[in-house]
């Protein structure tokens, strides 16, 4: 049995140790929010957080996640969709069909918890993810719109 923490709470999952983390939080956990795209690390739409750094979970062995580590999906980024990075793409649109859209939101909430003011080189940088509708720009736009929100209320609670 391997102890997984995701969102907050333990899972005592029972698979073999290089069974990758995304088809354990798929299909084990049966949180169905992160999604399976190319498999192969290239795309992000896997996208999860291991206390708060973005991982590629397609391509992450089960066995490499240790019980104290927290996983974080798209489900558990925030108590009412209401993240920051959530506000921003609601305020855009950002996403168009969505499909990549939980990928590119973690991966967006993970650079800001790093870079809190990205330029846009940073952005081009770190946030490899694919999206074939080709939502780009609005991620960019997004992500800028997330750091100005998260600014605005750090000041508000002064
Ligand atoms: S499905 Fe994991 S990077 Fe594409
Ligand atoms: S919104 Fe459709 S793949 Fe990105």
């Amino acid at each position: 049995m391997t102890t997984l923490t995701i969102n907050g709470k333990k899972f005592e999952v029972d698979v073999e140790g290089d069974t990758p983390l995304l088809w354990v939080i798929r299909e084990q956990v049966g949180l169905t929010g992160t999604k399976y795209a190319c498999g192969i690390a290239q795309c992000g739409a896997c996208t999860v957080h291991i206390d708060g750094q973005a991982v590629r979970s397609c391509v992450y062995p089960v066995s490499a996640v240790q019980a104290s580590q927290e996983i974080t999906t798209i489900e558990g980024l925030s108590s009412e969709d209401n993240h920051p990075v959530q506000q921003a793409w609601a305020q855009l649109d950002t996403p168009q069909c969505g499909y990549c859209q939980p990928g590119m939101i973690m991966a967006s909430a993970a650079l800001l918890a790093n870079t809190p003011n990205p330029t846009d080189q940073d952005i081009n940088s770190q946030i490899t993810n694919i999206c074939r509708c080709g939502t780009f720009q609005r991620v960019r736009e997004g992500i800028h719109l997330a750091s100005e929100i998260t600014t605005k209320s750090t000041t508000a609670k002064g």
